[in-house]
């Protein structure tokens, strides 16, 4: 099982799945810095998000997440392993720099895609085109496309989510949109699923 993590940042997904032995490649834009202007944008950048959420605390589900301290501590903990990581995991190709809506990988290359919290999220700043070409792309890279959550930054729906479902589907992809059991955000426990049309024809033998 080969893994496209999609707008990763500094995040320990990668490195808890390399732990198992599962192998994630990592793809951002942030991921051209050295790991020690990492660590300042990080620490710049952790309080401001802390004293947003703080401000808006009624946009979260406050349960797997019970407070703000200890939002900050699992954000704290995840950064940290993910710099510990940083080093080693670029230098094993596990984090890419490279930015949607074009990347550097061969078509099919992966088995799964995921997105989480990039695409749809920024509905506001980024156009339909650059979703309907950023979704293309994953498609073309891997078999099954996986996209969280599918609410822009105020809760609401993204606009992008019908019109993006009717041309994959005219395109004869299968597309769902699947409950999820994560909900920090409120009203963001959705995911988009896309499978290639090559994955539906090994289901089907299957
Ligand atoms: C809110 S963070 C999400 C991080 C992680 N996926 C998560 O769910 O916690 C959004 C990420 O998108 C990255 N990003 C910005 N522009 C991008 C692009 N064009 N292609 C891929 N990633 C991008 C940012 O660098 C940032 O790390």
């Amino acid at each position: 099982m080969k893994i496209l993590g999609c707008a990763d940042g500094p995040a320990s997904f990668n490195d808890e799945m390399n732990r198992r032995g599962i192998r994630v490649v990592s793809c951002d834009p942030i991921y051209r810095f050295s790991r020690k202007q990492l660590s300042t944008r990080i620490d710049q950048a952790c309080e401001e998000i802390i004293e947003q959420t703080r401000k808006n605390a009624g946009n979260f589900v406050w349960s797997s997440i019970g407070s703000i301290e200890d939002l900050r501590d699992t954000r704290t903990a995840a950064m940290a392993q993910f710099m510990a990581d940083y080093d080693e995991g670029k230098e094993q190709g596990r984090y890419v720099n490279a930015e949607l809506p074009v990347l550097p990988f061969d078509d099919g290359a992966f088995d799964i895609a995921l997105c989480s919290h990039f695409l749809f999220l920024y509905s506001n700043r980024l156009s339909l085109e650059f979703h309907r070409e950023s979704v293309r792309q994953l498609c073309r890279i891997a078999k099954d496309v996986r996209i969280f959550p599918l609410i822009d930054l105020d809760l609401r729906p993204s606009p992008y989510v019908q019109p993006m479902v009717q041309s994959l589907e005219k395109n004869g992809f299968t597309v769902s949109i699947e409950r999820v059991p994560y909900e920090f955000q409120r009203g963001g426990n959705e995911m988009l699923r896309i499978m290639g049309k090559t994955q539906q024809r090994r289901h089907h033998r299957c």
